[in-house]
């Protein structure tokens, strides 16, 4: 794509959003109608995914902007229902491509299966044993997945780790390629779980895949000049610098706002991995364990002032998949990957995570500065604007109304868009 900097965009009516798109993916309007038809998944195609299906639920699908990861820019997939996250997003991600955008550091790529040893009698003897038969062991695992391995995949390594005297658990490190790799893991792990009770002389536990993904990490960082930070408020540079350094502060010292703070990651990082088509809860239980990992909820993302630039990054473990899974039958999934040009699960992952980390100093930004309720309630008041019944040309109206008179609520809404009906038509 030649830029994600669309000005005006969100000032576009849906159907020119969707010319604009078109011509960015070279299909013709018709096609993207159709792409996007029912959100992707008719009733039918849900059945085929999950059990007692009776229709299928829309969210939102749009497009975060602005964004430039590792020199390129892109057009990230989102889905969210909550009002601002994509425009707060897209807003962080300007500020950012001013000073390089974001810029991601490459990570190893393995999965972990647990298989769990119990009654171990002789913990240490049973260590030695596994240990000397590993290259005989990872034979084993591999022939359980034949494809991934002639795709280039595979088991690739044996870790062991001690849980009580009698109580191991093993992990299989497992190269997944493209896929997530939930089914390819757990499939390796059953299939070793009985030599290795052989040879530890114990019984076999649990065998299913870790979503502490920590050997599958997605790290990316930025650099913000104050130029581009300050841009839009009525306050100073160094301030604004300094409070959003004292905020990412207070996150790593309390876990009560850690969790707010990287909430507000999530709200960007979902989203594409929801757009995406990937199972977000997954991602969510190794984002929050990883930030527990030394014994206290910490915050995934950080923040320092450097002179007149403030930094950021993010890290946290992201077990993605570009094929297989919901990407099998999804319309709007498969669009997703396409408008955002996605090359594989890692790079699916830095867009994730740039979106996450924008989001983030989106946040951190308003509650260093006006507050979010501002650019929160003037976002809401378009929903409530909705809710109270507005068309699409009268939202903007009444919800400018009732943000304008401080009363975003359903009832203002209501009667401001009485008032609109009963004006004489010009
Ligand atoms: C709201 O969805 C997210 C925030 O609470 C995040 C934060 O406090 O950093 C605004």
């Amino acid at each position: 794509m030649k830029t994600s900097r669309v000005k005006g965009f969100y000032k576009l009516p849906l159907a020119e959003r969707r010319s604009w798109l078109a011509a960015e993916l070279g299909i013709e309007a018709g096609e993207l109608e159709a792409l996007l038809a029912e959100g992707g998944l008719d009733a039918e195609r849900a059945t085929q995914l999950v059990e007692n299906v009776v229709g299928t639920y829309a969210l939102p699908f749009a497009l975060g902007l602005n964004f430039v990861v590792d020199g390129r820019d892109r057009l990230l997939p989102m889905v969210v229902e909550e009002p601002s996250v994509v425009a707060a997003a897209s807003n962080a991600a300007k500020m950012v491509r001013d000073g390089g955008g974001f810029v991601s550091t490459p990570h190893p790529a393995l999965m972990i299966g647990q298989i769990e040893l119990r009654g171990v009698p002789d913990a240490e003897r049973a260590e030695q044993c596994i240990r000397a038969e590993e290259l005989r062991l990872l034979d084993l695992a591999r022939a359980a997945v034949p494809g991934l391995v002639a795709r280039g995949g595979g088991p690739r390594r044996v870790e062991i780790r001690r849980l009580a005297r009698e109580h191991l658990v093993i992990h299989l490190l497992v190269d997944c390629g493209h896929a997530m790799g939930a089914n390819l893991v757990n499939g390796a792990s059953e299939a070793l779980a009985p030599e290795l009770a052989r040879l530890s002389g114990g019984r076999v536990g649990l065998r299913i895949l870790s979503n502490l993904a920590d050997e599958r990490l997605t790290t990316v960082h930025c650099e913000v000049p104050a130029a581009a930070l300050v841009s839009g408020l009525d306050i100073d540079e160094g301030r604004l610098l300094d409070d959003i350094e004292a905020a990412s502060i207070f996150a790593e010292r309390d876990p009560y706002r850690a969790a707010t703070h990287n909430k507000g990651i999530m709200n960007g990082l979902d989203s594409v991995v929801i757009a995406c088509g990937n199972d977000f809860r997954s991602v969510e239980a190794g984002a929050h364990a990883y930030a527990a990992r030394a014994g206290r909820y910490a915050p995934l993302a950080t923040w320092r002032r450097h002179g007149q630039v403030l930094r950021g990054e993010l890290t946290l473990p992201l077990a993605l998949g570009t094929v297989g899974g919901t990407l099998r039958t999804h319309r709007v999934a498969q669009l997703a990957l396409r408008l955002a040009d996605v090359a594989g699960p890692a790079d699916l992952g830095n867009l994730a995570a740039s979106a996450g980390l924008a989001s983030n100093l989106a946040a951190l930004r308003a509650l260093s500065s006006e507050g979010i309720q501002r650019g929160h309630m003037a976002l809401h008041a378009r929903s409530v604007a909705v809710a109270a019944g507005a068309a699409a040309d009268e939202v903007d109206w009444v919800a400018a109304q009732i943000a304008k008179a401080g009363r975003v609520e359903l009832r203002a809404a209501e009667d401001a868009l009485a008032e609109l009906r009963g004006r004489p038509q010009s």
